[in-house]
Parts: structure tokens; sequence; C-alpha cells
């Protein structure tokens, strides 16, 4: 393991941060690092809106369910998927308006995303920690709205960042014998797999130094997804012009 993937295996969330800054100067670098992933046809349909403004960001950090980070962290920023340039370059070119095609909401999401996890893991690198929030898409029009948001832009999650104050244990992924498949999908293992991992987590979540807890891997899980349907993500997507067709 080479020191790259030894950093991208000590990955934790963090949540709780020092009053230290961020430079600007880093913060820009972080923003260039997340612009160096791939994108899809090279259309880098994201947009990161900084939010600085303590209105705002305590705004944000209630329609995000009161996640007392997005206040605290030295940097918060909100990454949006953003098809408004390229909206702008295909009338610019005589190709018309989007039409809201699912591709393209797929293809922008994942370049948000790439772009995102390239921010983290640089940030990662230089001792910053730092949290994804999706929490902003249980409330995301007034998360659009206080951000100011035009058509084709939607927020697609959010990212606090700062120096750790506290550091939590990295929690154990599943085996790669459980996620890599060779040539077919090997559908009869999965209840095996999920059960296996079940008893492995329950005796992490058991022997970890702090924060123990009783609970295996897939209850709070699917408690989590189930409480997180957000029913009105379609018709807030279809609004800012995607997955129109
Ligand atoms: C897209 C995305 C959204 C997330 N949203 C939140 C969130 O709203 N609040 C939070 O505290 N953690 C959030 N997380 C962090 C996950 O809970 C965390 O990554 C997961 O539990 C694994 O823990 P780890 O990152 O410490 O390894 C999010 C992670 C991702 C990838």
């Amino acid at each position: 393991m080479n020191d790259v993937m030894k950093l991208m295996q000590e990955h934790s969330s963090v949540r709780s941060y020092s009053e230290k800054k961020i430079s600007n100067e880093l913060l820009e670098e972080l923003i260039v690092s997340g612009q160096s992933a791939a994108s899809s046809s090279f259309i880098q349909a994201y947009s990161v809106i900084r939010v600085v403004d303590p209105v705002k960001r305590q705004i944000i950090a209630n329609a995000a369910g009161g996640q007392s980070w997005i206040i605290d962290a030295p940097e918060f920023m909100v990454l949006c998927a953003d098809m408004q340039r390229i909206n702008y370059a295909s009338l610019k070119n005589e190709e018309g308006e989007l039409k809201g095609y699912t591709e393209h909401f797929i293809a922008a999401t994942v370049d948000t995303a790439l772009m995102a996890q390239n921010i983290l893991l640089a940030a990662e690198s230089t001792g910053l920690g730092g949290v994804f929030i999706g929490g902003i898409r249980n409330n995301p029009t007034i998360v659009a709205e206080t951000l100011e948001l035009p058509q084709h832009v939607f927020p697609a999650f959010g990212l606090c960042l700062g120096w750790p104050a506290h550091k939590n244990a990295v929690k154990p992924r599943m085996p790669v014998s459980v996620i890599m498949h060779q040539d077919s999908y090997n559908i009869d293992a999965v209840p095996a797999d999920v059960d296996a991992y079940d008893e492995a987590f329950s005796a992490y979540y058991g022997s970890r130094g702090s924060n123990v807890k009783s609970s295996n891997w897939s209850a709070p899980t699917t408690r989590a997804i189930q409480g997180k349907r957000r029913e009105h993500m379609l018709e807030f997507l279809q609004k800012r012009g995607f997955l129109k067709c």
C-alpha cells in the first residue's frame, strides 16, 4: 500500500473542529484539486457555493435537521450539480435549450460527487477533516432559495471542512470479496454476505474504544434510508429543469 492508499483507507468523517481557519490559498488549492477529477464529456457540471454568512449557515443547518457542525465548521460549502453553463453553451452553439434528460441529471450528479470526493481527499491529505451533508436535501427549496440558485442547478450535498478536534474510528467496510464480482453478479451470495457483515460490524461496534454501540450494520442503515425517502425530490428537481424526460 502506498501513502495515497493509506490516507484513503484512514478516512473517517469529522464533525468536530478546532477554531483554526483554513487559509484562502489552501481552500483554493482544494477546489482546484476537486476540479481535477474526471468529468463526463468534460461538461464540468458543478458549482461550489462557499457559505460564509452566519445567517445563511444557520438557515441551512436548520434545513438539514439541525446539524450544528454546519454552523461550527471553519468552512462550509454546498456542492451543486450545475447544467447552467452547459445550457448556455448549448444555446450558444445552436443546439437548443437542455430538455432535462435523466442521463444529464446522472452525468451532472456523478461529476459533482467525483469533484466533491477529490476536495475531501485533498483536504484529508493536509490533515483537515470533513463531512458531507446530504441533510440539505431535507429542505432543498430553502437551500436553493437561500443560495439564489438558478434553473439547471440543484444543491446535491454540503461539505463541512476544518482541522479535526476529534476523529472517529475508521469504520470497517465490507470485504472486497463482497462488493467485487467477476464477470457476472453473484446474487446468491447476498444474504450470507450481509449476515456475515452484520456480525462483523456488531463486533466492531462492541469493541470500539469510545461510543460503544450494540448494533449491527443493516438495522440502523435500513432505518436511515427508510427515514430519508425525501419524496419531494422528484418535483423539486423537475422544477429546476432536471429529470423531465
Ligand atoms: C453524500 C453523503 C451525504 C452524507 N450526509 C451526511 C449528513 O447529512 N450528516 C452527517 O453527519 N453525515 C453525513 N454523511 C457521512 C456518512 O454518514 C458517513 O460517510 C458514513 O457513516 C461512513 O462513515 P465515515 O465517513 O466516517 O467512514 C454523508 C455522506 C455522504 C457520502
